[in-house]
């Protein structure tokens, strides 16, 4: 199964997503803080993937500061590093969370580190299997489906969410088209989603982002479907920016609209999805196009990357335990 990580030899390995397709390149990591950054840079992306990837920089942690006197103070701080490294992915926080314990305990044997990262890391692909089982159900014969952003294998720890549905949708012979927006400006779309469903054999066509609307009213669309960044208590979605103008779309077109899950993803301190911080990154990412300059380096940008689609455009919330129709607080507290 395509996974963007490994552990090899005390060394975590990623795939470096900034260069897919063009290049398949896996980059090799020795120190916590280094992963931070390949976090922040997007050599790995997707919440769970991200999630995965802090647990075994815990590991490294431990392997970098094994002869350092103050192991407790060295460890916290790249535990630090760790969580600022991207703001909105949920995954981080909770995966980070599980080694405090560790932390505050004195324990800083790499073995609890490295099983507790690998137990992360394999729980992600299993409920990224049940999710797939439980979302197909909702898929009919011949529908068309439309994702956006990439929440596939190279976003998790395999077989993705979205397109972990999607894969098993298609396994079962009832997909008509897989439509994947391309999702300017870091094009995980057209980059990644079209690659690896590729390296499954599986077709999918590539749109621009404003064409949404149009393949819809065309009714080549049944169901949206999307992963999530974070869910907030009352159901809210974070999602890739975009992903709310498509929730917009389906409300108005009478189409489906389902987000794919796991429970690490659901953030039940934050009460409402404008609680949370969404990430901005830098105007070059949408000034340029890849390394091509395309306009004035000097024009204003928002470049927010991140967007909340409020639970009631929500159809389906797909989770490893369950799927939720109509998401929203109560559902959410009962889950
Ligand atoms: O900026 P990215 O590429 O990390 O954003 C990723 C997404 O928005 C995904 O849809 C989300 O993390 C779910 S991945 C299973």
């Amino acid at each position: 199964m395509l996974s963007p990580i490994r552990w090899q030899n005390n060394k975590l390995q990623l795939l470096d997503q900034r260069v897919l397709p063009l290049r398949e390149k896996w980059l090799s990591y020795e120190k916590a803080c280094d992963v931070a950054t390949a976090i922040q840079n997007m050599v790995v992306r997707g919440a769970p993937a991200i999630g995965i990837t802090a647990g075994y920089a815990m590991a490294l942690s431990t392997i970098q500061h094994k002869n350092y006197k103050n192991k407790q103070k060295k460890i916290r701080q790249d535990l630090n590093i760790l969580k600022k490294s991207r703001p909105t992915a949920y995954n981080l926080f909770w995966a980070l969370q599980q080694y405090e314990h560790f932390i505050d305990t004195n324990n800083f044997s790499l073995q609890d580190y490295l099983s507790k990262a690998i137990k992360i890391h394999q729980d992600d692909i299993k409920n990224n299997l049940k999710m797939g089982k439980i979302g197909e159900k909702y898929i009919q014969k011949n529908d068309g489906i439309l994702t956006h952003c990439n929440a596939g294998a190279l976003a998790t720890g395999g077989f993705g969410t979205a397109l972990g549905v999607i894969r098993a949708a298609h396994n079962n012979n009832k997909i008509k088209k897989i439509y994947a927006d391309e999702t300017r400006p870091w094009l995980q779309g057209s980059r990644l989603t079209a690659w690896e469903l590729a390296h499954d054999n599986i077709k999918c066509c590539v749109i621009t982002d404003n064409t949404a609307a149009h393949l819809i009213r065309e009714k080549k669309v049944q169901w949206i479907i999307v992963g999530a960044d974070r869910i907030t208590a009352n159901a809210d979605v974070i999602n890739k920016i975009g992903t709310y103008n498509l929730a917009v779309l389906a409300k108005f077109h009478k189409i489906g609209f389902m987000v794919v899950a796991p429970t690490s993803t659901i953030d039940k301190n934050l009460k409402k999805g404008t609680d949370v911080q969404i990430e901005k990154r830098r105007a070059d990412e949408i000034l340029n196009f890849g390394e091509k300059k395309i306009t004035n380096k000097n024009y204003d940008t928002y470049n927010v990357v991140f967007d909340v689609t409020p639970a009631k455009l929500v159809d389906v919330l797909v989770t490893e335990k369950e799927a939720i129709e109509n998401p929203n607080f109560n559902k959410i507290n009962e889950l």
